[in-house]
């Protein structure tokens, strides 16, 4: 039988069954998903392969989601009743043919994690916290709402899953911080949508003050939460799945509060020792400048951290400067001989106008992701035999406003060569043929 339970991420004696609510070991750190890794390794690797290549997208309820194909490696032993799902996961992994080839690198893969129920990535985690919350809730627990603090997509998945469930949500936004498509995405969903005059970190302080008080009822579903963290790294499984269990050398991935980056060691690292993978990738993190306190910790070796104010940023969802998972991170990166890059406001906005050109539509945090890319290349990290996967943690619609402001040339420092302006003209025909004749000379 294969078991799992709560203990502290950085190890420690004490545990506590997946069903109770806790956030935090009596020392105060974080808490993960340890698994029964010898009951797992009673399958071979070929045989798990095996079982979650036959489950894989396929509609018998629930394996053909992405995260409960994985079901037995994520939460064993949960009750079938319990599960949430939108049949999330199972996103394309793409190739990059043109954008990679103009940067010498042929063998560069965008894994679409936006192209999902919600539009990010957050969905793989919540299906698997708000499916715990429905079993904790039928075992008596005193949880009247699950809340979170959000810089849009956690809030977008939340309110989402629990509106399904039936559960009431509550999310704690930055004001004027989220992009207008994030914002609806609860309100539609029927949440209580709080917009509180602060940034990330402030909503993060408060949301954690409310929830951990004595009888506050409300369940915590921020990414300090490890069941979050254990369908995310579904995400690590699933894009070696589709290379038929071959593992990139490179996957970079844009990093705000950090709990995405470590979800990604956990996947990887479990494959390993269950001898799915005999190799680890190298993991690169990915930062906004204006929001890069991993990576100030970074170029001093990890010795030192610092929180920052994060100042805005177009990567709006990862404006954080106080991220609740660093020490995670740094401990994933380590083990993954793993690098941070950070991204100027141009590079990122940059990168995705480019990678656009060659027919993405990606959000500004995939920019984060695909000019840290372009910046190994140049510097000669990552070159023409690598494989190299960078991870797109949202759709590209949800900040089509980004987008509008790049092309209307409202952004200052931006590369003008990459604009894009519509061309108005009456309806005359002649008018037209001369202005498409200027305009396609020379495609
Ligand atoms: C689109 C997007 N990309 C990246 C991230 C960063 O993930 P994490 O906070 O786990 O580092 C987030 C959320 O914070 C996000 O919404």
């Amino acid at each position: 039988m294969y078991r799992a339970w709560f203990s502290p991420f950085d190890g420690g004696p004490e545990t506590w069954p997946l069903t109770d609510v806790v956030y935090r070991s009596t020392s105060g750190s974080l808490l993960d998903v340890t698994h029964d890794m010898a009951a797992l390794a009673d399958r071979s690797a070929a045989a798990w392969m095996n079982l979650f290549d036959q489950r894989f997208m396929r509609s018998t309820w629930p394996y053909g989601s992405g995260v409960w194909g994985k079901l037995e490696w994520v939460y064993p032993g949960i009750d079938p009743a319990s599960i949430v799902s939108f049949a999330e996961g199972g996103t394309n992994l793409l190739w990059a043919e043109r954008y990679g080839k103009a940067f010498g690198v042929p063998d560069l893969w965008v894994k679409q994690c936006g192209n999902t129920h919600t539009g990010s990535f957050k969905d793989l985690g919540m299906t698997v916290l708000v499916s715990a919350v429905r079993e904790m809730v039928r075992l008596g627990k005193p949880i009247r709402a699950v809340g979170c603090a959000s810089t849009g997509d956690t809030s977008a998945a939340l309110s989402a899953y629990c509106a399904a469930a039936g559960l009431p949500c509550v999310v704690f936004l930055p004001k004027a911080k989220i992009s207008p498509a994030q914002l609806v995405q609860p309100i539609a969903n029927g949440a209580v949508v709080l917009s509180l005059d602060t940034d990330f970190d402030g909503c993060m302080r408060i949301v954690q003050a409310v929830a951990e008080a004595p009888d506050s009822g409300i369940y915590l579903a921020n990414s300090m939460n490890p069941l979050r963290l254990e369908g995310q790294k579904t995400i690590a499984i699933e894009l070696v799945q589709q290379f038929d269990w071959q593992v990139p050398d490179f996957v970079i991935v844009p990093g705000g509060n950090l709990g995405n980056i470590y979800a990604f060691a956990k996947g990887f690292e479990m494959m390993h020792q269950l001898g799915l993978i005999t190799k680890r990738p190298r993991l690169v993190c990915a930062q906004a400048e204006h929001a890069n306190p991993l990576y100030r910790a970074f170029v001093k070796g990890f010795e030192h951290y610092e929180p920052i104010v994060a100042r805005p940023t177009a990567a709006s969802a990862i404006q954080i400067g106080d991220p609740v998972s660093i020490h995670r991170a740094i401990r994933a990166l380590r083990a993954f001989d793993g690098i941070v890059e950070q991204a100027s406001e141009a590079e990122l906005l940059n990168a995705a106008a480019r990678a656009d050109r060659t027919g993405m539509f990606n959000c500004p945090h995939t920019g984060v992701a695909l000019a840290a890319f372009e910046k190994l290349v140049g510097r000669g990290v990552i070159g023409r035999g690598h494989r190299v996967v960078v991870v797109s943690t949202a759709h590209g619609l949800k900040f089509s406003n980004v987008k509008a402001d790049f092309h209307a040339g409202a952004i200052p420092g931006v590369d003008d060569t990459l604009r894009n302006v519509p061309i108005e003209l009456p309806p005359d025909v002649d008018r037209v043929r001369a202005a498409l004749d200027r305009a396609t000379w020379g495609l």
